[in-house]
């Protein structure tokens, strides 16, 4: 008999370990749907992979929430609307196109590579602070900060001002990443959004009479035949960048200790051999990445293993249940930092692909790379983990630690 499953991600269990019930999902129900969110959770890795793709999803998935809510609450989420409706992720193509097409000349890979050697003096910055011997929470002194200051010296913002952007913006993840029933989350998302998008209009006329080599001169400049971005397209980049760019690398870094001291052998076995940096980052992303789900909404009425999907239905792929599908992967449940091939969708798939991901591996094998030849062991420091409670994300928010 099908076990009851129940997919609600505000679960305290959940939260902390949500793998066993991803796979028996996987088995039992794999088009689940979840009362708790109204939506649809996809867990098989090839379905996973085909919402991304298919046509029959649509990733303007915040105008429909938007149009169903209530006169005072649009009232409110208006201004926040404004600029969320401006984002890459969002937009469908013609618009998309465009819009990706010149953040991708911005965001080239020789742009990346040249980030390395500021990127390594941070983390060495960083490391350098760390009490040797003593606890410490890794995820405050180290996996929040590097990639801000990575994403804020790139764009040219003083690093001083990175805890009131982290408050707007986490203001803004209630609205966008959350799966906490707050009853003032939205006007703290539209207040997040009209002080960070306050900021950054500011920030961009100043620019504008001072250009130079930074991430934002270079939106300013970025052309096609159309003309440049419009200032609230702008604001809206600015806005996605910092908030797409630092909180999931953040994660990463996070899930990725977490792992390594689950598995102690592994953690060895790259302080052994350091060049297999870029194979354990994959597997970090794979294992335990921070992109928990992408949501979609139903495009066209269609059926996927016997359940009708209705046109307007929201979707939650789940990316770390995929990535940890029995049907794709050999031992999911198990680290290894050496598995190949290792196909995981944690930056997700086609038009979407995550614009930041050469940044994001480029962060991570520094940061990781640096710990594990820099310190010569770690262990847990007094304390649990505690997981954050996002639907959209997952990463630690605390991970008390010890490095000597
Ligand atoms: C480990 C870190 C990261 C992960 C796991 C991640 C994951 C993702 C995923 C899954 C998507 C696709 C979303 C969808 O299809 O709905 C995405 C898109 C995106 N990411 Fe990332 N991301 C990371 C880091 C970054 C960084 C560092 C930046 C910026 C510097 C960034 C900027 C973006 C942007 C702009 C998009 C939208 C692309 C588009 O719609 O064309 N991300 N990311």
């Amino acid at each position: 008999m099908t076990p009851l499953l129940v997919y609600d991600p505000t679960d305290e269990a959940i939260r902390k370990n949500p793998f066993p019930l991803y796979e028996a999902l996987q088995e039992h129900d794999p088009v689940h749907w979840s009362p708790a969110i109204r939506s649809w959770i996809i867990t098989r890795y090839d379905d996973v992979r085909q919402v991304a793709l298919s046509p029959t999803m649509s990733s303007d998935r915040l105008r429909p929430f938007y149009e169903a809510q209530r006169d005072d609450r649009r009232e409110i989420l208006s201004g926040v609307m404004r600029y969320l409706n401006e984002w890459l992720v969002f937009k469908a193509p013609p618009e998309h196109t465009r819009l990706r097409k010149m953040m991708n000349g911005v965001f080239s890979m020789q742009m990346v590579q040249s980030l390395a050697p500021q990127i390594r003096r941070t983390v060495d910055d960083l490391y350098g602070r760390l009490p040797r011997g003593q606890p410490f929470d890794f995820m405050q002194e180290v996996a929040v900060l590097l990639p801000a200051y990575v994403i804020l010296d790139m764009m040219g913002v003083p690093r001083a001002d990175f805890r009131m952007i982290k408050e707007w913006s986490d203001n803004l993840r209630l609205f966008i990443g959350t799966s906490r029933a707050d009853e003032d989350k939205y006007r703290k998302a539209r207040s997040g959004a009209d002080q960070m998008s306050a900021y950054f209009r500011s920030l961009i006329a100043q620019r504008r009479g001072r250009l130079s080599d930074d991430v934002i001169s270079n939106m300013l400049q970025a052309q096609d035949d159309r003309g440049g971005l419009s200032e609230d397209e702008l604001i809206a980049m600015c806005m996605l960048v910092l908030f797409g760019g630092h909180e999931t690398t953040a994660n990463l870094l996070g899930s990725a200790v977490v792992a390594m001291l689950e598995y102690p052998e592994q953690q060895q076995l790259l302080r052994d051999k350091p060049e297999l940096i870029d194979s354990a980052v994959e597997e970090f992303l794979r294992y335990d990445g921070p992109s928990n789900s992408i949501a979609r909404v139903v495009a066209v009425d269609h059926e996927l293993h016997g359940k009708a999907l209705r046109a307007g239905d929201r979707v939650f792929a789940m990316i770390n249940a995929a990535n940890r599908d029995p049907r794709r992967f050999e031992r999911p449940h198990v680290l290894n930092i050496e598995r190949s091939p290792n196909r995981h969708l944690t930056f997700g798939q086609g038009l979407h692909f995550c614009l930041g991901a050469p940044l994001a591996r480029l962060e991570a094998k520094a940061c990781l790379g640096a710990l594990v030849s820099g310190f010569s062991w770690m262990r847990p420091g007094p304390g649990e983990v505690h997981w954050i409670d996002a639907l959209v994300m997952r990463g630690p928010s605390s991970l008390p630690l010890v490095l000597q």
